[in-house]
């Protein structure tokens, strides 16, 4: 369970200016965090900052930054280092719909560098910082796309997999230096992400119930697949033969993807 005491008093919220990202910082500004909220639409961050800290009293920071480009990470990590951050909330992330061979190759690298580089540098930079002081979190934010491969959107599902290993991984490495790590892995959920991933829109789970998910898991598991149908889909997959699996994933997906009929 996300603590102040454990894990304040600054919690790094990637993406913070929709979706998952905003309400981990609604969820924790109410627990006495102060935030640094991150992302590229600085507007929004000013909005959010300026609502929780009428609401909460919370002391907010601004950082707009474009996780995918070049020293992104070092500019946090520079941009924070004056800060005692506990928590990071490696959460930004992006997706894209479409079948691989009709999908714009000059979009891939952003993707990447956001879903995969990004997160394992901010990772390495501020579990780091963690493990110095003896304390701290990381929440991981990967899928339930992490588990088998998506068709339709191919490589969103592979960066997502390597979250989850990666997420995974971690989470033993760091027992016994005081640091939590937890990924979550949401299935389909409320957000703008399929309107931003270029998906047909459909229905998702709750975002508030994702997240707090999410900050219960932290420093009880290292993996949480949130909502019911998730998990039951998480277990049934485990069981079925994988081919099995991906190709049941084929015709759902396939709904999503505008092109993909
Ligand atoms: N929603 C779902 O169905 C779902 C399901 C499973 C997993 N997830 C994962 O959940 C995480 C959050 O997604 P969401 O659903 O909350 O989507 P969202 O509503 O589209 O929010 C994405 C956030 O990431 C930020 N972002 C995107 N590109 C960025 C960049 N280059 N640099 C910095 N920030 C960037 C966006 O802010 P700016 O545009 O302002 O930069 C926004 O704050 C992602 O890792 C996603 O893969 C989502």
């Amino acid at each position: 369970m996300v603590s102040l005491e454990k894990h304040g008093p600054w919690a790094v919220v990637t993406g913070a200016s929709a979706g998952l990202g905003e309400q981990f910082a609604r969820q924790l500004a109410p627990l006495g965090f102060k935030l640094v909220l991150v992302a590229r639409r600085a507007g929004r961050l000013e909005a959010l900052a300026a609502d929780l800290s009428r609401l909460h009293g919370a002391q907010c920071r601004v950082v707009a930054l474009d996780l995918a480009s070049e020293g992104a990470d070092a500019a946090l990590d520079e941009a924070t280092s004056a800060l005692e951050v506990g928590l990071l909330v490696n959460n930004a992330g992006s997706g894209y719909y479409g079948r691989f061979l009709r999908q714009d190759r000059t979009r891939f690298a952003a993707m990447v560098r956001l879903n995969c580089e990004a997160v394992a540098l901010l990772a390495h930079r501020f579990a780091g910082r963690f493990a110095a002081r003896g304390r701290g979190g990381m929440v991981i934010v990967a899928s339930t796309a992490a588990f088998q491969g998506t068709p339709h959107m191919a490589l969103y599902g592979a960066t997502k997999g390597f979250d989850l290993l990666l997420g995974e991984a971690l989470a033993q490495e760091m027992k016994g230096t005081g640091v939590d790590v937890v990924t979550l892995c949401p299935g389909a959920t409320a957000t703008e992400f399929q309107a931003a991933a270029g998906g047909t829109p459909h229905a998702g789970a709750d975002a508030a119930a994702v997240v707090r998910d999410g900050l219960r898991a932290l420093g009880r598991r290292p993996v949480v697949v949130p909502g019911v149908a998730n998990k039951l889909q998480v277990v049934s997959e485990r069981l079925l033969p994988r081919s099995l699996v991906v190709a049941l994933g084929e015709r759902v997906l396939r709904r999503f993807d505008p092109g993909g009929r």
